[in-house]
């Protein structure tokens, strides 16, 4: 496995551990502070992970040495499973389950699922007696990339989508491979979406590399996987360690997201996957910067065919070009009223710019599936 990678922030320095094997205690313990220890899940993870992780914190198990005895007052909080549960309503449940045991401000919130999860419990730790102590045990693809490494926590408002959150670094993230064996094909592809951005937006030979590398990422070959995550955790690190708070760089990771939530705003969240979404609207992203004169036609050939390749959707659902447009306008990248998008100057070289042709937004945007659904 992999050493593990170091991300630098002003809050602190926090390691991402690397493992396969069906997340040890040992390997957490030593990032929890005090005794008192919350584990946040969800209805669907909870019986393949949660025992082995209590067991090991509370049992005398793994988390148990001679220098520190494993005497962790361990309590679970499963919450129902799915993005319509990213509410206010259920983070109360996660502050209800730490105020029925008088937790404290020595609490440590521990996420085990997926980028839902690993949202949820961040915000819950953040605001919490003003801040606690957590960590991240991310179990799908784009959570290992993605979503437990930078420290973004929020949860979804009815009027959009992450609308209310904290920056909110966590002790140490642990991505164990292993978890990534019981993930849905679907989700697997979904998170390889992720993985896809960091190419396009970071490294043309990272690009060269997943072409090489996508059959054996898709049977989920080990050394790959694992070769994999750590590149992009890399990436993101570098990324967040030189703008945490998003006023520069980092919303160069959002690249295809302002067409996806198009997507996945118009057919209601849960109908398209995140990634999928994101896959199509880093295509469309790519065919502006093919118009703009950018991207060749064989960079955009290119694109296409990796995300084919990693089992993704390329074109949208048929959506009326004034409501694309309106939800657009939405985009937390607005700033005066003008769209903001991120497009590729080159392959591996992304920029954030208002700098487009009208014209030519509409023509891709126009582009569609002639089916309703990918
Ligand atoms: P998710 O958390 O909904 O997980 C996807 C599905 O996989 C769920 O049904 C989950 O229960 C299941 N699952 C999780 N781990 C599993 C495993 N090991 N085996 C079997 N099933 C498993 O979705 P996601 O794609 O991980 O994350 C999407 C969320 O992440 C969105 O809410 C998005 O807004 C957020 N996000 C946050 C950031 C950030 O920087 N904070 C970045 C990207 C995405
Ligand atoms: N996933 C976008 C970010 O972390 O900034």
């Amino acid at each position: 496995m992999f050493n593990p990678l170091i991300v630098a922030t002003p809050s602190h320095n926090y390691p991402i551990i690397f493992a396969d094997d069906c997340i040890m205690a040992t390997q957490i313990a030593p990032f929890i502070h005090g005794r008192q220890v919350l584990i946040v899940t969800n209805e669907t993870v909870a019986p393949l992970y949660l025992d082995a992780l209590v067991n090991g914190l509370t049992k005398g198990g793994e988390a148990a040495t001679e220098d520190k005895p494993s005497n962790f007052e361990v309590a679970c909080c499963i919450l129902p499973d799915g993005e319509e549960y990213k509410t206010q309503q259920y983070i109360n449940q996660i502050y209800d389950a730490l105020m029925t045991r008088h937790f404290n401000r020595d609490a440590t919130l521990v996420a085990l699922g997926g980028g839902v999860i690993g949202d949820m419990t961040g915000f819950a730790a953040a605001t919490f007696m003003r801040g606690v102590n957590f960590i991240q045990i991310p179990t799908t693809l784009l959570s290992q990339v993605d979503s437990s490494v930078g420290g973004k926590t929020g949860i979804n408002h009815p009027l959009g989508k992450n609308m209310i959150g904290a920056f909110w670094q966590p002790q140490m993230v642990l991505a164990d491979m292993h978890t990534l064996s019981t993930l849905p094909q679907r989700e697997l592809s979904a998170g390889m979406a992720e993985v896809i951005k960091y190419a396009l937006i970071m490294d043309e030979s990272f690009l060269t590399w997943l072409e090489e590398n996508m059959s054996a990422l898709m049977r989920l070959d080990k050394q790959a996987m694992a070769a994999a995550v750590a590149r992009c955790c890399q990436y993101k690190a570098t990324i967040v360690a030189a703008d945490e708070r998003e006023a520069g760089k980092r919303a160069l990771l959002n690249f295809g997201h302002t067409f996806g939530h198009v997507i996945e705003t118009h057919e209601g969240y849960g109908t398209w996957l995140h990634g999928e979404a994101v896959a199509v609207g880093m295509l469309q992203a790519a065919e502006l910067s093919y118009k703009m004169g950018w991207l060749s036609s064989a960079d955009v050939g290119r694109i296409e065919s990796i995300l084919q390749q990693a089992g993704l959707p390329i074109r949208p659902p048929k959506i009326a070009l004034t409501t694309a447009k309106q939800l657009m306008s939405h985009d937390k990248k607005v700033k005066s009223g003008q769209l903001r998008l991120i497009l590729l100057k080159s392959i591996g070289d992304a920029i954030v710019t208002s700098k487009f042709d009208e014209s030519m937004l509409n023509e891709v945007l126009s582009l569609h599936s002639t089916s309703t659904k990918q």
